[in-house]
């Protein structure tokens, strides 16, 4: 008797934890897929927004009325008043680019920082980071370059998991912060003088970086906080917690197109390790995915084109980077690589954005299998080389002339465009919930609300 009087309380408990499950948004293609968008539209129906990965390589757009914000580092929740945004464990943190990101919003007038929240545990980005960035950048396959955004991403993650010269963001905070970076300046100098040739190289000052970051810590001393303990206490007391990812689940550093990748795990597999947060809490997964290809920065990308067509899709799409305002390279959709990407994240639905872009295309291509050593395979290949040698089976489409900006719902497309979609949704195996036909928030179509 008391033993089941015991086991219904933990039900109980259990119970009370699904609740109001976390909400997962995961870019399932090589990133810019217009996450930004959506948890801006999504933030409204939670308490809490957490950025879990990546860094200032990360560039989210949210469009309000005729304002445009470019977010790196803060979380898209910034912009709605009353959530309370969180900047996890897993991200590399940039202290001038959030100090910027933070006086930018409060110059126009916007942004809800009171309730901003940065965990102690993370990695802070140094000079040396950038400054490896810039010389490492070769893949160490065949040399080609990854074209890393140069943020200083991955040293800032080789130097977490190296341990001996990393800084988390609570080491700065505490006296021996000073110890630290004198010992990392001094090894970091001997490393930097065997990557950069005698003329390029200039020895990194203790001193001044000291000074530097010592008043960064003092303007972010507010917002520093055990960000696991805040979302632990949240999840389990039923708030409802908003996860954006960012870069795209194909950049993924183990389960991407290595090495042509980014240095976090940037599928929904991250999302744990990233925040803190076990699974258990994460109720919906929404994979956002672009109606077409985009990628940037070098790697293969099968559906590639590199013609008129592609050329359309980035003047229409105005597919430039966010953060360095590289052209974006551009091609037809890849339901392989997405069905992979949507499978590894445990989507429960995607979301299907810039479908605005492909009106007016006479026909539209998806690429349903790779047809390789004259075999078909609808599997993703695990080896950069083996994804450089596919050749992309098409099924093609027809496609619409209309305009469809101003559609509202599902019905109000063309009926290509409903077919273009029902045929994604099929290759992929998920339901569509949300189709984006243009980049402000009401250019949105709810098809199905989970
Ligand atoms: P993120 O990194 O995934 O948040 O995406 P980015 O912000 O880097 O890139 C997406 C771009 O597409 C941004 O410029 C958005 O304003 C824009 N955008 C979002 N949704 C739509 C849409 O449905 N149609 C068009 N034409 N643009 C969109
Ligand atoms: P959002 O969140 C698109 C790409 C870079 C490069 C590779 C590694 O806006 O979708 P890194 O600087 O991370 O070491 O670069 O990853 N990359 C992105 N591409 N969108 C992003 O973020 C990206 N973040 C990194 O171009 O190919
Ligand atoms: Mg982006």
């Amino acid at each position: 008797m008391l033993f089941w009087r015991i086991a219904a309380l933990f039900v109980d408990k259990d119970q009370s934890s699904f609740a109001m499950p976390g909400t997962c948004v995961i870019g399932l293609q090589w990133g810019d897929e217009a996450k930004g968008k959506i948890v801006d539209i999504l933030t409204r129906d939670h308490d809490f927004v957490v950025r879990y990965q990546g860094g200032a390589n990360a560039g989210h757009t949210v469009v309000v009325g005729d304002q445009v914000y470019k977010l790196s580092l803060l979380p898209s929740g910034i912009l709605t008043p009353g959530v309370t945004c969180v900047i996890g464990t897993g991200v590399v943190l940039n202290p001038a680019r959030v100090i910027e990101e933070l006086d930018e919003l409060a110059q126009r007038g916007a942004g809800h920082p009171e309730k901003l929240r940065i965990s102690d545990r993370l990695h802070v980005i140094f000079p040396w980071h950038f400054a490896e960035d810039l010389a490492l950048d070769k893949s160490t396959s065949d040399g080609e370059n990854i074209g890393t955004t140069g943020r200083g991403i991955g040293p800032c993650y080789r130097d977490k998991v190296g341990r001996s010269h990393a800084v988390r963001l609570g080491d700065m905070y505490r006296p021996t912060f000073r110890a630290q970076v004198e010992h990392i300046v001094a090894a970091k100098n001997r490393v930097l003088a065997v990557l950069y040739p005698v003329k390029e190289f200039k020895l990194l000052d203790a001193a001044a970086i000291l000074d530097q970051y010592s008043a960064y810590a003092e303007r972010l001393r507010p917002y520093v906080a055990d960000t696991n303990e805040l979302l632990l206490s949240a999840a389990e007391s039923g708030k409802r917690i908003l996860f954006e990812g960012a870069q795209g689940a194909l950049l993924d550093v183990d389960h991407g197109t290595y090495p042509f990748v980014t240095s976090s795990n940037s599928s929904g597999v991250g999302i744990s390790s990233g925040s803190g947060v076990p699974a258990r809490h994460f109720g919906r997964m929404i994979g956002v995915v672009k109606a077409y290809s985009t990628r940037v920065g070098g790697g293969p990308f099968p559906t590639e084109l590199d013609n008129p067509i592609g050329q359309r899709l980035r003047d229409r799409g105005n597919e430039y980077g966010t953060v360095t305002r590289r052209p974006r390279r551009c091609g037809w959709l890849d339901t392989v690589a997405v069905r992979y990407t949507s499978r590894l994240s445990g989507v429960t639905s995607i979301s299907v954005m810039l479908l605005d872009v492909l009106s007016g295309l006479e026909e539209l291509k998806i690429c349903t299998a790779y047809q390789v050593d004259g075999q078909q395979r609808t599997s993703f290949p695990s080896h950069v080389d083996d994804l450089r040698r596919v050749q992309p089976v098409y099924e093609t489409l027809p496609g619409w002339k209309e305009e469809i900006t101003g559609c509202r719902s599902f019905d109000e497309l063309p009926d290509n465009g409903r077919a273009y979609l029902r045929r994604i949704s099929q290759l992929v195996g998920q339901p569509i919930e949300m189709v984006s036909v243009g980049p402000e928030r009401d250019q949105t179509i709810i098809i199905k609300k989970s």
